[in-house]
């Protein structure tokens, strides 16, 4: 994800079993082949890893934009670096990368999905895996099914499918049922994306989808365990328990204690509050101590306010944004 899931964040989150893959934040690409120095700073696990997470979790890189020639030599520059498959981006709402014609503007028009991802897999397709990502559509559904397909016509091996439109952005709710016609449309594996935030979350979204996979966006950072917990029930269909304040915390000092070997402390702070700030997604302990501590500026101090307790009189629990 975008800004806020790199590789440390990686690391952390496939250090217990859950994740089966995770995704690198998209490489923009627009007309050139990019440099590999590009590539490695998306992914870092190419260099010392071999595109995996030091726990083993694959890393797929995802490439984003609508010159089939110029995904295409991306596509093959990355796999010349070691990239273990290519994830193509055609879900991204943003306004500027829209206006500049990339991510989910592609759905306004199948033939355009087809041949950006026909022009990846004839570059790469016989060696590395090539998938896509959309969403229902640009502004509507009518061509949900349609862009499915063109992906699949084009050579992708799987689609992940974010359960809303553009103009959706991130409101709730995903249509789960929508994956679910996609999913009957195509014969490739889809994996159903979009508000999973709780065991109870995944249990429907893969009732109504019919979905094998999940996907999980904003809540593997909301709660570090929720990957963990639902591969704990699918083995052994008992529930781990809730995951407590001072286990996320722990994740935050780690994440913290990452980032400043290679960071500056003013910008380890604020990546702290950044994922604290998702964290706040129905958590309430979260939510305090984000109140709390949204002001300190000082990484130390920002750490030790973390494992003091927080007044409860505080703001409510955080509702789903974006
Ligand atoms: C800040 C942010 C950055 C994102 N960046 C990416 C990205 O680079 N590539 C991508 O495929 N999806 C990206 N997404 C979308 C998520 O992967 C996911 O599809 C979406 O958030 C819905 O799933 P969720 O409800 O589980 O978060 C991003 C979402 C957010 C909120």
């Amino acid at each position: 994800m975008e800004g806020v899931i790199d590789a440390l964040t990686r690391n952390l989150l496939t250090r217990k079993a859950g994740f089966d893959w995770t995704v690198t934040e998209f490489v923009r690409v627009v007309d050139a082949r990019l440099p590999p120095r590009v590539f490695y700073k998306h992914c870092p696990e190419l260099q010392t890893l071999l595109a995996a997470t030091p726990s083993g979790v694959p890393v797929h890189l995802q490439l984003l934009g609508s010159d089939p020639q110029a995904l295409a030599a991306n596509a093959r520059q990355a796999l010349s670096l070691g990239a273990l498959s290519i994830d193509l981006n055609f879900g991204c709402p943003a306004k500027l990368v829209n206006r500049h014609d990339g991510g989910a503007s592609l759905l306004r028009r199948p033939e355009r999905v087809y041949a950006a991802v026909k022009a990846v897999f004839d570059a790469v397709g016989e060696q590395i895996p090539v998938t896509a990502k959309i969403r229902l559509g640009f502004s509507d559904r009518r061509l949900a099914i349609a862009c499915a397909q063109a992906a699949e016509a084009g050579g992708a091996c799987q689609l992940v499918v974010h359960g809303r439109t553009r103009d959706e952005g991130y409101r709730p709710p995903a249509h789960w049922e929508w994956i679910g016609k996609i999913r009957h449309r195509v014969k490739i594996p889809v994996v159903a994306n979009g508000d999973i935030w709780t065991l109870e979350d995944y249990w429907k979204a893969r009732t109504l989808s019919g979905c094998r996979d999940v996907m999980l966006g904003r809540s593997a950072l909301a709660d570090p365990w929720l990957a963990p917990r639902i591969r704990h029930w699918q083995r052994t269909g008992a529930r781990l328990p809730e995951t407590t304040w001072p286990m996320r915390a722990g994740v935050l000092k780690e994440y913290a204690c990452l980032q400043r070997q290679h960071l500056p402390e003013r910008i380890v702070t604020s990546l702290v509050k950044q994922w604290l700030a998702q964290m706040r997604q129905g958590n309430a302990d979260a939510e305090r101590h984000f109140q709390r501590v949204k002001r300190i500026t000082d990484l130390t101090t920002l750490l030790d306010a973390l494992v003091v307790e927080a007044p409860t009189h505080r703001a409510p629990v955080h509702e789903p944004k974006m």
